[in-house]
């Protein structure tokens, strides 16, 4: 049947719109500095890296190496640190505009960004610490909430992330809080395999069991980063490092997930502080992984309009 013309489109329509975006490299504000040169990166091996994931807040903007990553005409998605997505009153109407504005001017194809809570209190330069979501149907639909009134007044698309943390509070499984915000917001979701691998370890779960309570369909976006594992008290914890040591867990799930996403557009390899020889052989793995799943896909964003 056909839709009525004034019915707002639904996530099939919309993420059927949306570019495939391919390979990325994260950056933050400053990280250039320590690290990835990434767009001389991304001119070596434009085969590897496709777009740049810019994580910002509305308090710094944007630094040198997005400026300069953007004026070269290459593509960018952005994402946030500066919002609460679990406390549907910090998205503000200003705050929408703003960002809105600030990822229009680099260009980026969608907003993403860990979903709990950004800063406690009032939002002030130097907060930045994340805090998981509180695992119960009303926090879900507290954030659905948000993911809603942040796609509608920022006019773009909101993909809310699975954050990274040791302990967390509710009586849900991390995947069936994700799952229940996309059904409830009618978005998509960004899974951080890394970050799952972590939750599914440190609850005493095999790595791959999350994934039947996960709408493969809805995932839009995958981020991959480094961990490192260490033990306290005879039980094992693993800090979220963003190093080129990535846990068997965490390629496990990008593996039984890759094929199951139909609707993925990008992944992500979150590694701006490293060296590049350390970094590439990385790329050329996901970028193996991505090929056998998505064939013909390659190269593809440099040829998306902006
Ligand atoms: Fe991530």
């Amino acid at each position: 049947m056909a839709r009525p013309s004034n019915e707002t489109p639904d996530f099939a329509d919309r993420v059927a719109r949306l570019p495939w975006l391919g390979l990325g490299i994260s950056t933050e504000f400053g990280a250039a500095a320590q690290g990835l040169d990434s767009l001389a990166l991304a001119h070596e091996r434009p085969d590897l890296i496709e777009f740049l994931e810019v994580g910002a807040d509305l308090e710094r903007g944007v630094d040198d190496t997005t400026r300069a990553w953007v004026a070269d005409g290459r593509p960018t998605t952005y994402h946030f640190l500066d919002v609460n997505l679990e406390e549907s009153e910090d998205v503000s109407e200003e705050w929408c505009r703003d960002t809105a504005e600030l990822a229009g001017r680099i260009g980026a194809r969608w907003l993403c960004g860990d979903a709990g809570l950004w800063h406690v209190g009032a939002r002030d330069l130097g907060h930045g610490t994340l805090v998981p979501p509180v695992l119960e149907p009303e926090s879900a639909t507290e954030m659905a909430t948000s993911v809603r009134r942040m796609r509608k007044w920022t006019g773009m698309e909101v993909v809310p992330e699975n954050p990274p943390a040791h302990v967390f509070v509710g009586r849900m499984h991390l995947a069936d809080y994700y799952a229940n915000v996309a059904e409830q917001a009618d978005c998509g979701l960004l899974i951080d395999v890394s970050h799952l691998a972590i939750y599914q370890l440190v609850h005493g779960y095999d790595a791959l069991h999350a994934i039947e309570c996960l709408p493969a369909d809805r995932i839009v976006e995958m981020h991959l980063a480094g961990g490192r594992r260490f033990e306290f008290k005879q039980r094992t914890f693993v800090d979220d490092d963003h190093g080129c040591d990535i846990l068997d867990e965490s390629w496990a799930l990008l593996d039984a997930l890759l094929p199951r996403a139909v609707n993925l557009k990008a992944v992500v390899f979150e590694c701006e502080r490293n060296p590049r020889e350390q970094v590439l052989p990385l790329f050329e793995r996901l970028r193996a992984r991505l090929d056998r799943s998505f064939p013909g896909c390659s190269g593809v964003s440099t040829r998306n309009p902006a």
